[in-house]
């Protein structure tokens, strides 16, 4: 890693940023700028960013769909962690929101529903700390842009972001308000991804060399809702934009395991996309002629496949696919010097220490050894607490909670979060600047330097205990 200079990696990026620069354009939201133009600094980093201590943090839940409710569930459970406000225009969400809060035998958060802009009411208390934002991916900047400047910390669901002038705009107002601005990748907690993390720090896979990350999730069901729920709002950004619309549940981890914003950063990106054949296929099965989903004009490619290129040289293999037949994974693959870790079936192969050469490890037992050896003492401390909460704290395995659990822990203690807003604009932007690359025919698009410098002498983040 040494050997590679700060003007070799200014030649390599300012020899492609030309080539990008000229290419440029605008993004399926609004004109972006020319993707490697870093604007001035207006405001003070918020890398490391500490926030005063809260004895009790005091949250808001905005959108009370799938997601939305799980979030209040789990809220509702935490120590130290009351719910104050909640919001929804979609009545019978926000009554089942409220019910649940009255299940768990809470007090009753104030409720707010009086159509899409009454999440600017709530933001308008003085009784809340941090406001958790669970909505359609189009809100969500709007809406954590209006949490900071209301003097909130913003948790921001996947993706934080969907054009660059978007991410600018969360790290530029993260940076003027010093609020945290964190997008909610709960992958990042996952029990496999977070030893997986424990294994880098510890150089068990040698010096890292190359990462690949996928959402492969078959959501084409989602078709089915219309009016309200998931799909109703998701299928349609099908209809209007080509690339990785999901970037983030692969890449993050893969994007901690390198240090990306501490020590390496994404520095430009190739797309392509495949034709799109899988939403209208599923319509043509699933609808009668005339149904909005079958005359609808898909253009995004079934499976779309990304390469990143770090400052530091390594690579990327990001793909995303919800439109075809096939199990779920994220790759989750990481490959360095001595040896890989893949997921989806996970399996590890480290040059001196498996037993058979070339062959991967990948019975229960092998795993298991591999647990006992480098588990998370983050995922050990909150598996016994989860555990007194049964299924309360059992989303996605268990990933969910150990965020959220993590995240109050760090607000209470005043500590730095784990994923700041540097992150959650680098991991959000691979997505509209894979859609530029594919318009591009697959030229690189340069992806900015969201910390302005400051990931060259960036501390990596710990192994938390
Ligand atoms: N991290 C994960 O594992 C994970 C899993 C699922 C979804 N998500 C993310 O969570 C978000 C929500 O997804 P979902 O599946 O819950 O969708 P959903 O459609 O079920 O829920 C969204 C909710 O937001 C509400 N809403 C819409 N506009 C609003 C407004 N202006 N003010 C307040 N509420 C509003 C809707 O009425 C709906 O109840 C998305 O960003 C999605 O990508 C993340």
């Amino acid at each position: 890693m040494a050997r590679f200079s700060r003007r070799d990696f200014l030649k390599t990026v300012s020899t492609a940023g030309a080539a990008s620069l000229a290419l440029a354009g605008s993004s399926a939201r609004g004109a972006a700028p020319a993707t490697s133009a870093v604007p001035p600094r207006t405001g003070r980093s918020v890398l490391g960013l500490r926030a005063p201590k809260l004895d009790v943090v005091r949250c808001a839940v905005i959108g009370l769909g799938a997601r939305g409710g799980g979030t209040l569930r789990e809220l509702l459970a935490l120590e130290g962690c009351e719910v104050r406000a909640v919001c929804d225009p979609h009545a019978p969400s926000l009554k089942r929101a409220l019910d649940n809060v009255a299940k768990a035998k809470k007090s009753a958060p104030a409720a707010y529903g009086d159509g899409p802009d009454d999440y600017k009411r709530l933001l308008g208390r003085d009784d809340l700390d941090a406001v958790f934002i669970c909505t359609p991916w189009r809100d969500h900047t709007p809406m954590a842009v209006a949490t900071m400047r209301a003097g909130k910390h913003a948790f921001i669901e996947v993706p934080a972001a969907i054009t660059v002038a978007e991410c600018w705009e969360l790290v530029d107002t993260a940076e003027a308000t010093q609020r945290h601005c964190m997008m909610l990748e709960n992958v990042n907690y996952g029990r496999e991804e977070l030893m997986v993390l424990r294994m880098c720090r510890e150089g068990v896979f040698g010096e890292l060399i190359h990462g690949e990350a996928s959402y492969l999730h078959d959501l084409r069901s989602q078709s089915k809702q219309l009016a309200h729920g998931t799909g109703s709002w998701r299928i349609p950004e099908h209809e209007k934009r080509d690339g990785n619309l999901y970037t983030t549940h692969g890449l993050g981890p893969v994007a901690q395991y390198m240090n990306i914003n501490r020590g390496d950063r994404f520095a430009r990106i190739v797309s392509f996309s495949s034709p799109s054949l899988g939403l209208p296929d599923y319509a043509a099965k699933n609808f009668p002629a005339g149904h909005p989903r079958r005359t609808a004009n898909y253009v995004c490619g079934d499976i779309n496949t990304s390469i990143i290129k770090t400052a530091r040289g390594r690579t990327i293999l990001l793909q995303h696919n919800t439109t075809s037949p096939r199990p779920y994974s994220r790759h989750n693959l990481i490959q360095g010097t001595r040896g890989l870790y893949s997921g989806f079936p996970d399996r590890v192969y480290i040059e001196g220490r498996s037993p058979k050469e070339h062959t991967w490890e990948d019975s229960a037992e092998a795993l298991a050894k591999y647990a006992a050896e480098f588990e998370h003492p983050l995922w050990r401390k909150v598996a016994e607490v989860a555990k007194n909460l049964g299924d309360t704290a059992r989303g996605h395995g268990g990933m969910d909670f150990v965020m959220r659990y993590r995240i109050i822990q760090c607000l209470r203690e005043g500590l730095p979060l784990d994923q700041d807003v540097y992150d959650a604009a680098a991991w959000s932007v691979v997505g509209p600047l894979s859609e530029q690359s594919v318009a591009q025919g697959g030229m690189p698009a340069e992806i900015p330097d969201f910390t302005r410098g400051a990931w060259e002498t960036a501390k990596p983040l710990g192994i938390v205990s």
